[in-house]
């Protein structure tokens, strides 16, 4: 079984005994205490709903329906948990104001049971709000892909409360890309963590400090960072901020929809009691905004010249209320599609929107003129922009590109050369494939056109799960200090860098830890990368790009009818959800399978309204399977490359054309997604168990005629379609040919009439487990569903540090009773065990790698410990 290993693998494996663990001392001492009148913080009792009452949660909208349950039920011993159906908005779920458990600076540990009813997969999170109205922060705690066949899944995250938020605190579940999905919650967690309180690093030199010269650096705030230690570091390393939500179109009015500037006027006061500048964000935008002003009750657009006056009104009315607190506003966001094909065009590359429909693509123009028409009558100096994502986009630049030139060369015709749109904002909402020199290009192109440039929201994402691996955070550490480089480089042009929050837990993607300052306000590799950038670049090589994303298709042959038959269930779920974009939509789960013809992929996905009124395939709500069936990863296409989409309504389209022959689908259509079956013939190949090829899975997100998301199993790039280097890897395993008894020859089939012998394939589980302080733990769950002589994989082949994997002593026992085997998956190497050489007289078992990066050591002596102890 071990061929090769003495080669291959080298790990330190040591079979060690851990302390239960569990003991987390709850430390209401350490907590910061400066209200005196408020009382202390309560205990929270578990809420499992075993009284039979809602136990406190209410309905964020209070039109969701929360029934208590007998249906479903997590509490060991317990019969109850709480059903929440009838969301209509991606926000709508349960929520509990969790306020008089909170000691002011103190962190929580926050943990919720959640199982998904429908539909058949969907991204659910458990988030904490701070603070209520137009103010207040949304902070995410825990984000999961969820299937329903994965029963019941932990959603858990630690949170600080350095705001009170004026003792409005809520812990809500939500779903980020499905408004209709309905599910169970139980067994609810709210405790201190033994932290203690937290203290920025004053020591630091402030980042304003050192860009002081050349351009002013800000942030995204909501009222809780002007409390506590939040406000310290905002202060000490910013100079202006923009309000992450309260200053958008749709907070401008209450709820009779007249002119309401309350809580917007609170903020800005706060920043400018504390010396802050304060950027505009934003006038015009199709989101966040009030439909009213353009569109009718029946969806309707209004008439050209009713929504003009409406968007005359608001732009005015707004930028004249706000006076010349604001230095200066994005008065257009986000009005261009992404990779627009055609992008000289610039009309023709909008985005559809209400504001487009009604009024037609002067509507940018009309905001800009009414916008400048204010500032002149009051002679103020106030800066307007254009603010869009994926800036680092060639094509999307382009029509970016044009639209500003041809708009300011309008205005300057008409008045003396002055320009209307005074700069750019290039949101930069970065992740680690981001190529800095596409952000060169657009940006030199901006500048090009005698406007200023602004980086409005900069953020990078890495890592996943709220957790960044050392080589991560150095990674996304190399970026920021590429990006600063170029940013200084072009400081004469630059007005400002305003990243997208302020720390890791509180940003809009805190799953994927995009910002300098870590969860407890610490400063990460990040911020001493932008420090002294050209002096990290020199001391640091570039970290290599992230491994291609590995999976299992098993052997099996489903039929192609859109309905799931039970073969899959023997296949591994492949998640696609990472997102090529700025904004995040439909998601799903991928699963394959493959027998001597053909590779079959069965996509589940999550998506709540279903849109293909756009002429180009690639934006209609689609699924899009890429198989490199040599794994050649070249970067280009070649004979044995495919790109297969296939959308709800079983359209199909494909790249090349030739490989439509064979192909067939099934799509299924239900509450709250849809279903993708495909059966894939392979061309060039003769597939056999243990073979790789290329593969990736899609998801494109249509909204209102236009693209508004794109999710992936690997790829970040968005580059699939011509280069097959950016793709996955798929392993065809659990063929049971070797293992059947009598192998037919070749020449003498089997007797017709006779079925197959069933296989005796081996049902293989794959966990891909999270890490916490370098544990990897195993959910019950994955474990419960290795079955008899199955075999568990533990794949943790991302990361590099020294780790334990922790099995509990009920974990060993039902895999040793499943007479199961143990697959350690690493990059290079498996090492396979069965479970019966675990001991079960210990609480827990540690498996414990050292240095997993030196491999050629000591495998040998890790199975030797391993055995040896039987
Ligand atoms: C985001 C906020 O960060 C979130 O809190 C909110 O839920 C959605 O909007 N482009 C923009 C910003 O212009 O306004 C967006 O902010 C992020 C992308």
């Amino acid at each position: 079984m071990y061929r090769n290993s003495r080669k291959l693998i080298s790990v330190l494996l040591i079979i060690m005994l851990v302390f239960p663990a569990g003991w987390i001392t709850t430390s209401a001492e350490t907590a910061t205490v400066d209200e005196e009148t408020r009382p202390t913080a309560a205990e929270f009792n578990p809420i499992t709903f075993e009284d039979q009452t809602t136990g406190g949660f209410e309905g964020r909208s209070g039109t969701e329906t929360l029934t208590v349950t007998d249906e479903a039920n997590h509490t060991d011993g317990g019969a109850y948990a709480l059903k929440v159906e009838d969301r209509a908005e991606n926000w709508h779920g349960p929520t509990l104001n969790v306020a008089s458990f909170i000691e002011k600076g103190q962190e929580y540990n926050i943990s919720a049971w959640v199982k998904l009813i429908s539909p058949e997969s969907s991204q659910l999170q458990l988030s904490t709000q701070v603070g209520n109205g137009d103010n207040a922060s949304y902070n995410n705690l825990q984000e999961k892909t969820v299937s329903t066949s994965d029963g019941w899944v932990q959603l858990e995250g630690t949170y600080r409360y350095s705001s009170l938020g004026d003792e409005f605190l809520t812990i809500y579940v939500e779903s980020a890309n499905n408004s209709t999905a309905s599910f169970y919650i139980d067994d609810i967690t709210f405790e201190p963590t033994d932290s203690g309180a937290v203290e920025i690093e004053k020591d630091l030199t402030p980042i304003k400090e050192i860009y002081q010269d050349d351009f002013l650096i800000g942030n995204a705030v909501s009222d809780s960072e002007f409390e506590g230690n939040r406000l310290e570091l905002l202060k000490m390393h910013h100079n202006l901020i923009t309000a992450e939500n309260a200053m958008k179109p749709a907070y401008a009015y209450n709820e009779q929809g007249e002119f309401d500037f309350t809580a917007e006027d609170s903020l800005v006061q706060k920043a400018k009691d504390e010396g802050l500048l304060i950027h505009g964000h934003v006038l015009v935008w199709h989101q966040q905004s009030r439909e009213a002003l353009h569109t009718d009750e029946n969806g309707n657009p209004l008439s050209r010249e009713q929504a003009l006056e409406n968007l005359r009104n608001h732009v005015k009315t707004t930028v004249e209320h706000f006076g010349d607190s604001v230095i200066s506003w994005d008065v257009v966001n986000e009005a261009m599609n992404d990779n627009p094909p055609n992008p000289s065009d610039w009309k023709a590359s909008l985005r559809q929107s209400g504001w487009l429909e009604a009024i037609g693509p002067d509507y940018l123009e009309q905001a800009y003129r009414a916008a400048k028409e204010v500032i002149d009558e009051n002679g103020w100096d106030i800066q307007l922009y254009y603010n869009d994502y994926n800036d680092d986009n060639q094509n999307k630049a382009e029509a970016i590109y044009q639209m500003v030139k041809e708009i300011n060369e309008n205005y300057a015709a008409e008045n003396d050369g002055e320009l209307l749109i005074d700069g750019i904002g290039m949101q930069a909402h970065y992740n680690l494939n981001t190529n800095p020199e596409n952000v060169r290009r657009s940006m030199e192109k901006f500048i090009s056109l005698g406007v200023e440039v602004g980086v409005t929201e900069l953020d990078v994402t890495a890592g996943s799960d709220n957790e960044l691996t050392e080589q991560q955070a150095q990674a996304q550490a190399y970026l920021y200090a590429q990006l600063f480089s170029l940013y200084k480089e072009h400081a004469e042009h630059i007005s400002r860098v305003t990243f997208w929050g302020l720390n890791d837990s509180t940003s809009w993607r805190a799953a994927q830890s995009p910002l300098l300052f870590d969860e407890d306000l610490q400063a990460k590799p990040a911020y001493y990368a932008i420090m002294d950038p050209e002096k990290f670049i020199a001391e640091y090589e570039p970290v290599e790009k992230e491994e291609a994303n590995q999976g299992n298709a098993s052997h099996g042959t489903p039929v192609i009818d859109g309905q799931i038959d039970e073969v899959w269930d023997n296949a591994a779920e492949l998640p696609v959800n990472r997102y090529q974009m700025a904004w995040q939509g439909a998601s799903g789960v991928a699963k394959a399978l493959w027998d001597e013809e053909n590779l079959y992929v069965l996509v589940q996905v999550s998506d709540d309204t279903l849109d293909k009124s756009s002429a180009n395939s690639w934006e209609q709500d689609s699924v899009e399977v890429f198989v490199d069936e040599n794994n050649g990863k070249t970067a280009y296409y070649e004979e044995d490359d495919g790109q297969y989409r296939v959308n709800f309504d079983n359209e199909t389209s494909f790249n090349p054309e030739s490989i439509a022959e064979n192909f067939e689908s099934a799509t299924k259509v239900s509450d709250g997604g849809y279903t993708v079956e495909v059966k894939i013939p392979f061309r060039t190949i003769t597939p056999e168990n243990n073979a790789k090829i290329g593969f990736d899975v899609q998801i494109n997100d249509g909204k209102d005629g236009a693209r508004q998301s794109i999710a992936t199993w690997n790829d970040l790039t968005g580059a699939g379609f011509q280069d097959t280097s950016v793709f996955g890897e798929l392993t065809l395993v659990g063929s049971n040919e070797e293992e059947q008894p009598e192998k037919p020859t070749p020449g003498k089939p089997n007797k017709p009439g006779k079925p197959d012998k069933p296989g005796k394939t081996k049902k293989v589980v794959i966990a891909n487990p999270p890490i916490n302080d370098n544990k990897v733990l195993i959910d019950d769950e994955i474990i419960e569903k290795v079955q008899e002589n199955g075999v568990l994989e533990i794949n943790i082949s991302r990361y590099k540090q020294a780790l334990e994997i922790v099995l509990t002593n009920d974990q060993i026992i039902h895999l040793k009773e499943q007479n199961a085997t143990i697959t350690i998956k690493q990059k290079n190497a498996n090492a396979s065990f069965p479970a019966s050489v675990l001991s079960d007289d210990e609480e827990e078992v540690a498996i414990t790698f050292d240095q997993i990066d030196e491999w050629e050591q000591a495998w040998s002596k890790a199975l030797d410990l391993l055995f040896n102890k039987k």
